[in-house]
């Protein structure tokens, strides 16, 4: 009888990807790597890894850069404070750790931003110390291998799966167990159509013997998400050296997108026409000559985020006043903006000229 750690070792041993932070135990690169991985997958993720480490080669580096430096380089990624949280430890390890990461769970699980995963990776990839991993990833071989039917994301949940999971972990091994198990439901144990019949694992897979892979794991009804209708102002006019002007204000304050930038916004109950939109546009933004309002995407976009839904209209408010703090156009790149604003002058660039 075979061990499940050892069967996720051989696994991982014969099928693991090369990967920028798999050649090396540097405690910054881990932390920088594991974090971006909670937002993304590793082949989205793996791009912002190498540009953050050639940016940014040491924690001092992250730590002396500008918050606008590192969102702008964060810009995708979603969840910004994680990003603000990075550059808090960042200033904490290099100014009052002298740059050196704590070497142990209890340690790093103090500092912001570095919770159960994290902290638990660090010490086993960097450190050997055996810490169980607990992601989406893992959470879902553990569940269909042992056939748990427990729902993942409450309070018991947890707590009965971190104490599985320090039972059946290689404590001998934790750096590639740990990885390996990962790799094995990134790869192998996937959410959707898991190839089953080729799997070195499905012997001993309860979820396989019963028939339930695909209904597991379970997870307990999910929060509900919140509507919400955002109708940007895009303010263009032409300034005297030619320049095409707009507006671009900084989001203060707790909630999505805290310090990102976006055009002036106008947030409604309901969907909102050219004639709401007019109003606001006095109200709000003081321009006395309004050429000419229109809406710019035809189709309302929808842009979810994890527990909430922005309908989103641009309207393009031509004016010829004079804007007042206004940027020309081609600036705009140099500012960190949420995804959505990105996308949106993507388009904007190639069909306004
Ligand atoms: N997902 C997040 N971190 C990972 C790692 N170190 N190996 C494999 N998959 C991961």
């Amino acid at each position: 009888l075979m061990l499940f750690s050892h069967k996720v070792l051989l696994w991982y041993a014969k099928n693991k990807r090369t990967l920028p932070w798999r050649r090396t135990r540097d405690p910054y690169k881990i932390w920088l790597s594991e974090i971006m991985l909670q937002q993304t997958r590793i082949i989205q993720g793996t791009p912002y890894y190498l540009r953050f480490i050639e940016n940014f080669p040491t924690v001092h580096d992250l730590a002396a850069a500008s918050e606008e430096n590192i969102l702008k380089l964060w810009q995708g990624l979603g969840y910004y404070t994680r990003a603000r949280n990075l550059h808090a430890t960042a200033k904490i390890i290099s100014s009052d750790f002298d740059g050196k990461f704590p070497e142990e769970y209890n340690a790093l699980i103090k500092l912001k931003g570095i919770g159960d995963y994290t902290a638990s990776a660090i010490a086993s990839i960097c450190f050997d110390e055996p810490q169980p991993v607990l992601d989406g990833n893992v959470y879902r071989v553990l569940s269909r291998y042992f056939g748990v039917e427990m729902a993942t994301n409450t309070a018991a949940g947890s707590k009965f799966f971190r104490q599985l999971a320090k039972e059946v972990m290689d404590s001998e091994n934790i750096r590639d167990y740990n990885q390996g198990i990962m790799e094995f439901g990134a790869l192998q144990c996937t959410p959707q159509n898991p190839n089953c019949s080729i799997c070195p694992l499905r012997e001993d897979c309860i979820a396989f013997q019963q028939n339930k892979v695909d209904m597991l794991p379970l997870k307990a009804n999910k929060q509900k998400v919140r509507i919400r209708h955002f109708n940007y102002l895009v303010p263009v006019s032409i300034a005297s050296d030619g320049n095409i002007m707009t507006l671009l204000r900084q989001r203060k304050g707790k909630g999505i997108w805290e310090n990102l930038w976006e055009f002036p916004l106008v947030e409604s109950d309901t969907e909102i026409g050219p004639k709401e939109v007019g109003e606001a546009v006095k109200n709000f933004l003081h321009l006395d000559d309004i050429l000419k309002i229109r809406q710019f995407n035809e189709a309302v976009i929808v842009h979810k985020l994890s527990h909430q839904h922005l309908y989103t209209k641009f309207w393009l408010v031509e004016t010829e006043d004079k804007l007042k703090q206004s940027i020309p156009l081609v600036q705009l790149k140099d500012y960190p903006v949420p995804v959505l604003i990105a996308d949106f002058l993507d388009t904007f660039k190639n069909s306004y000229f």
